[in-house]
């Protein structure tokens, strides 16, 4: 069994996670590091990683980028391998990312999502089809989200302007601009609200139609379910890092 350390275990997805590994034989938690304690699990929860008394295979990480830096920490001075699903992750953070993947193997992406990727690859053939249309991206998610706009649509976005010879800037805010939109520019919209897991829709606008690709997770377990066969792809594997885009 892999032994699992989860990161962010208070939290919704670190439930999700540990949910999940309880109905997969081939993994079990044998610690949680948050920062509040709780003795709802039947297994150590530490607020302080000098705390750590068991020895995990693998690291989940679901939390907040501050979180994810002092694990990434841990997991490199016992050469641990470590899953980063935290998003919101700031520029600095991803180079200490890629600098950490020369000492253990990371798997990391802003979407756990299987599909995702697909559409990651979708979107860049039909943005080379279509490099005339206005390209927007509209991401919905739950009202307790914290960054804005997603990882995914960043994501979705880094793809299309890498096949467009990265020619796109990014637009995150019209609303102090008075001007017409460029044509060398990707739009963002981000709306919060309710319950929604995560929906991502990329539409590219033409003179007289518009095509739109849209994602819709029903349910966070999707996620979840997603780190785990993550944590079982890097198990093993050489130092580096590694994306859901090497899965698919
Ligand atoms: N990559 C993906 O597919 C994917 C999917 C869903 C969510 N996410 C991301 O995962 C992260 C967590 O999402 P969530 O919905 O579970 O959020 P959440 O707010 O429910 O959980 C975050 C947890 O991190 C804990 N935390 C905060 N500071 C900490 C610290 N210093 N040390 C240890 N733990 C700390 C919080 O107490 C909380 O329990 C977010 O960045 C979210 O965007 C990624």
């Amino acid at each position: 069994m892999i032994k699992v350390l989860v990161n962010g275990c208070n939290g919704k997805m670190g439930q999700e996670v540990i949910s999940e590994i309880s109905s997969n034989e081939a993994f079990e938690v044998v610690c949680g590091v948050d920062k509040n304690e709780n003795d709802k699990y039947n297994f150590n929860v530490y607020t302080d990683l000098n705390d750590i008394k068991e020895k995990p295979d693998i690291i989940i990480d679901f939390s907040v980028p501050k979180a994810t830096m002092n694990i990434l920490e841990y997991a490199k001075n016992n050469k641990i391998p470590i899953v980063i699903a935290t998003t919101g992750l700031s520029d600095d953070n991803l180079r200490s990312i890629k600098e950490a993947s020369k000492e253990i193997a990371i798997f990391q992406s802003a979407n756990m999502s299987y599909d995702i990727s697909l559409m990651k690859k979708i979107v860049a053939e039909v943005a080379k089809a279509i490099p005339d249309t206005d390209i927007e991206i509209v991401e919905t998610h739950h009202n307790r989200k914290i960054d804005a706009p997603s990882g995914t649509a960043l994501l979705l976005a880094s793809s299309i302007n890498e096949a467009l010879g990265n020619t796109k800037k990014y637009d995150f805010d019209r609303t102090s601009k008075r001007e017409k939109r460029s044509k060398d520019e990707i739009g963002f919209s981000s709306i919060r609200g309710g319950n929604i897991v995560g929906e991502h829709t990329v539409s590219f606008f033409g003179e007289y139609e518009t095509f739109e690709i849209t994602h819709r997770a029903y349910s966070r377990g999707l996620f979840a379910k997603g780190a785990l066969k993550g944590a079982k792809y890097i198990m093993g594997k050489k130092n580096g890092l590694y994306t859901m885009d090497d899965i698919v």
